[in-house]
């Protein structure tokens, strides 16, 4: 059974949560004010952008204080009634046991729909007779729907907390699990999130999967581009796409090329799909995606696209009919490109010592790289002054020599004859 870290590592005290010192501190004051008078605002909206721990400060705060939290997410609540059943209720009468109780209204945002107006009425309502603290907590503030509920109510900005915060939390949970992390690759994760925590720690679990150790390498090959929580929603939508339309549309959101979303799918499929049919015909929807991929490259026709597109989209989404969710299955990187990303500069370097064999035998650099090189390498290690000769002849650089004897000390033999 998978935890997502978010889950597993969730801040239980204020003093884990990382950034944000002055909103936390200004957040705690007021709801302690509450235990000398019931102050001006009577509801604290807590603003920013998603994954820097707006939420879960509240959940802490409560557990530090002792608190009873009466949490829900005002999406679900949408009308007035169903608000004033939960929220007004709520914040009228003492705690059921007697001790002090909060009351949060999280995910504001999704109330802003014409139909919801009622329902910021109703939290602006409770807002002037509250008799217990209530947060309130979107994205943005700011909608014009929460202009009059913001004269009520005290504004918190929660910011993006910087690279070094982030990195801290991190550090964190790398120690809860054991893993020995390089300072590097931790800074990487951190800085790609770009202060979204919540997509930092997922980064995090997903690289260190079944590692002891993290290398900048292991990170490194990412790339600033494809945010992965883009990615892996746009994996969710696929796989778990109920209808065509919607594992189509994925694509559009997905930051990153058609082939590369290819590895994405096919290398997350067959842990998804648990059930052998499903995964047959996904795999064999795949497969199909790749009969159009290998035409398009042999053809140069881009109008196969398309095809290429329906199969690995719509093709895998309708090919789940049995598999049954459980649990949380993590995404993976596609460890073929991993595998490719890495040999890069080996793959350079066999190239360009393709090239200069190239020019004198008149071969294809790709040709003489794969055919000729291999029988460079037998000669360079075995024949110092036969080495010596080709690579003068072929004009090979140092760097070119090294790499095919493997080995310094043959490199230098060779050198010093070319001399
Ligand atoms: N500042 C932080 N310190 C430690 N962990 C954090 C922090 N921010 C986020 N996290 C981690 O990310 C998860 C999600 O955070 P949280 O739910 O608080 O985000 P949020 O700001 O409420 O985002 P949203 O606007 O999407 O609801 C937390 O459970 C926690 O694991
Ligand atoms: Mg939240």
């Amino acid at each position: 059974m998978y935890f997502a870290w978010t889950v597993k590592h969730k801040p239980k005290s204020l003093s884990e949560i990382v950034g944000n010192k002055e909103a936390i501190q200004k957040f705690v004051d007021w709801v302690k004010s509450w235990e000398r008078a019931v102050p001006k605002k009577r509801v604290a909206f807590l603003y920013g952008p998603p994954g820097i721990g707006k939420t879960v400060t509240v959940e802490a705060l409560a557990n530090d204080l002792k608190m009873e939290l009466i949490e829900k997410n005002a999406s679900d609540y949408r009308t007035e009634d169903a608000i004033n059943r939960f929220a007004g209720l709520a914040s009228q009468y003492n705690s059921l046991f007697g001790g002090k109780k909060i009351v949060l209204l999280d995910e504001l945002d999704g109330l802003t729909g014409t139909s919801d107006k009622g329902g910021v009425k109703a939290i602006t309502d409770i807002a002037k007779t509250a008799q217990c603290p209530i947060v309130l907590i979107a994205n943005n503030a700011y909608d014009p729907r929460f202009s009059n509920l913001r004269n009520y109510s005290l504004l918190i900005e929660f910011k993006k907390p910087p690279t070094g915060e982030v990195m801290k939390h991190l550090k964190s949970i790398c120690a809860n699990e054991g893993i020995q992390a390089d300072e590097d690759a931790l800074k990487f994760i951190a800085q790609r999130s770009e202060g979204d925590v919540r997509s930092a720690v997922n980064d995090l679990q997903a690289l260190s999967q079944g590692k002891k150790k993290l290398t900048y390498e292991d990170v490194s090959w990412l790339g600033y581009r494809d945010r992965q929580d883009t990615i892996f929603s746009v994996l969710r939508m696929i796989i778990y796409g109920r209808t065509c339309i919607s594992a189509k549309q994925a694509v559009d959101m997905a930051d990153v090329d058609i082939d590369m979303l290819f590895e994405w799918i096919y290398e997350n499929v067959p842990e998804h799909l648990t059930d052998p049919h499903d995964l047959a015909e996904a795999m064999d929807a795949l497969s199909m995606a790749d009969v159009y991929r290998g035409r398009i490259r042999a053809t140069q026709d881009w109008s196969l696209t398309r095809y290429v597109i329906d199969f690995m989209t719509a093709g895998v989404a309708m090919a789940r009919r049995n598999t049954k969710t459980h649990g949380w299955i993590p995404f993976k990187f596609p460890a073929r490109i991993q595998m490719l990303s890495r040999s890069k500069a080996e793959r350079a370097m066999q190239l360009n010592i393709g090239y200069k064999i190239k020019r004198k035998c008149h071969i294809s650099a790709y040709r003489a790289s794969k055919e000729t090189l291999p029988y460079l390498k037998i000669i360079f290690k075995n024949n110092v002054s036969m080495a010596a000769g080709i690579a003068k002849w072929l004009d090979l650089d140092p760097e070119m020599i090294e790499y095919i004897t493997g080995n310094k000390e043959k490199t230098e033999a060779i050198i010093k004859q070319l001399s």
